[in-house]
């Protein structure tokens, strides 16, 4: 069968690169994809949000599976005009996707159905959003509504940085992003993300994981994307798995159908365990990036097979196999991202990286110019590792991190410390 992967990132090259595995995949085309993806799949010159095009393209090369990276083309309506064409589709219709692309729609959400998260106000003007900060004190956080790549979220420690940030939102920081704003309560605790492939009311999850969000060592500096991610985390145990099943992941399929906006697709709860329970800090309709990466990394059965099987109703059967090892993934990004930065420097060292086994390189924002790789966004690459322990994954893949190099590159140095010192590693 064809199958065609939207989408340009380290994700994507992660889910190209486990698809291309598939006995039942004989063809795989990447819109637009990276100088990775190229590698492996068919180049489309088709950019992610260009539905119309991939529409096209996709009834004329009679593409049989089209799964989507990205929150932008889902919530612009990509699954929608796919089915209208009677194209298969892995991928939330954007009435769905909105759960992502508007925090206040994903709060209002939770509050109507009991769905533990944050306690927040949404506002729509400067003088408001002010007093209610002034009020409520620091640290408190501050979220444009709608899509800002990971970025539209500020955490305020003091009561000055909180209006500094609310100031640049409504004054079109994110553009019609931050026309309307969400301020919420500051949550302590350690991050996680739960992942799962849901239809309607039912799910499968994928393997646990955990992000690291901020810029710098030691959870410090603004946010990101992402910074680096490992799989399995320890922190979801057994227990915890399951009051996230419980309390979260079935309530929001339940809710979201109530609403008359039933998922299919990958979905993401960002969460935050913590002294005051496990909260919601948003929801993604799609995979995490860079939690694809060691995800797929550990994934042993067929990814199209599931895929497939989910969109003919059989979701009951799917039951992935995951690897009992530990995978790591270390995202190389330009010195300056989350802010400015510079692109076009040549990548070097990525061959010698990978000459341990256990090491793959995922591409994101790299291109071929002159036959030579370059560097073409803020978040270059992902170095993956797979180990028997996670300080092994670790070490593994901070080697590799070494072996590559280009002009300003910026990466953290303590991916995966948090899961290794509750293992006890
Ligand atoms: P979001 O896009 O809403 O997940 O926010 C991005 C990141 O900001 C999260 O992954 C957290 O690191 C942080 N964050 C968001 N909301 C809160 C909160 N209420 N308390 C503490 N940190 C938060
Ligand atoms: N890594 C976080 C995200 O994909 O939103």
């Amino acid at each position: 069968m064809k199958v065609l992967v939207v989408g340009n990132g380290g994700r994507e090259h992660a889910l190209a690169w486990k698809i291309k595995q598939s006995p039942l995949v004989d063809r795989l085309y990447a819109a637009k994809g990276n100088a990775g993806i190229w590698q492996i799949a068919e180049k489309v010159n088709i950019s992610p949000t260009d539905i119309p095009a991939l529409v096209e393209f996709a009834k004329k090369e009679k593409i049989d599976l089209t799964i989507v990276g990205p929150e932008q083309p889902l919530s612009e309506g990509i699954a929608d005009a796919f089915e209208e064409a009677g194209l298969k589709i892995f991928g939330h219709r954007k009435s769905s996707a909105i759960l992502e692309a508007s925090k206040v729609f994903a709060k209002n959400f939770m509050k109507k159905y009991g769905i533990p998260t944050a306690f927040y106000e949404t506002f729509d003007n400067e003088n408001d959003a002010i007093n209610f900060i002034r009020a409520k004190g620091a640290p408190i956080v501050i979220k444009a509504d709608g899509l800002a790549a990971g970025k539209g979220v500020i955490i305020a420690n003091t009561i000055e940085e909180a209006e500094k940030a609310v100031k640049e939102m409504f004054a079109g920081k994110f553009g019609n992003a931050s026309k309307r704003i969400v301020i919420e309560e500051f949550l302590e605790g350690e991050e996680a993300s739960y992942i799962a492939m849901v239809k309607g009311e039912q799910l499968v999850p994928m393997a646990t994981s955990q992000d690291h969000k901020r810029v710098f060592d030691n959870d410090q500096g603004p946010n990101t994307g992402g910074m680096g991610a490992y799989s399995p985390a320890p922190i979801v145990d057994k227990k915890i798995e399951q009051q996230i099943l419980e309390k979260i992941m079935y309530p929001t399929l339940k809710g979201m159908k109530k609403e008359g906006r039933e998922l299919c697709g990958f979905l993401y709860a960002g969460l935050m365990i913590g002294p005051k329970g496990i909260n919601v800090l948003e929801f993604n309709v799609r995979m995490g990036d860079p939690e694809t990466q060691p995800i797929m990394r550990r994934l042993e059965s067929d990814l199209v097979e599931h895929i497939l099987d989910i969109l003919d109703g059989k979701i009951d059967k799917v039951s992935p196999k995951w690897s009992g090892k530990y995978s790591v993934g270390v995202v190389m990004a330009s010195g300056g991202y989350p802010e400015k930065y510079e692109k076009g420097f040549e990548i070097t060292g990525i061959e010698e990286a990978e000459k341990d086994k256990d090491v793959i390189v995922f591409h994101a924002g790299t291109d071929i110019k002159d036959g030579r790789l370059i560097t073409a966004g803020g978040r270059v690459l992902t170095i993956t590792a797979i180990g028997e322990t996670l300080k092994e994954a670790k070490e593994k893949a901070y080697n590799a991190v070494g072996k590559i190099k280009f002009k300003n590159a910026h990466y953290r140095k303590d991916i995966a410390d948090k899961g290794i010192s509750r293992l006890g590693e």
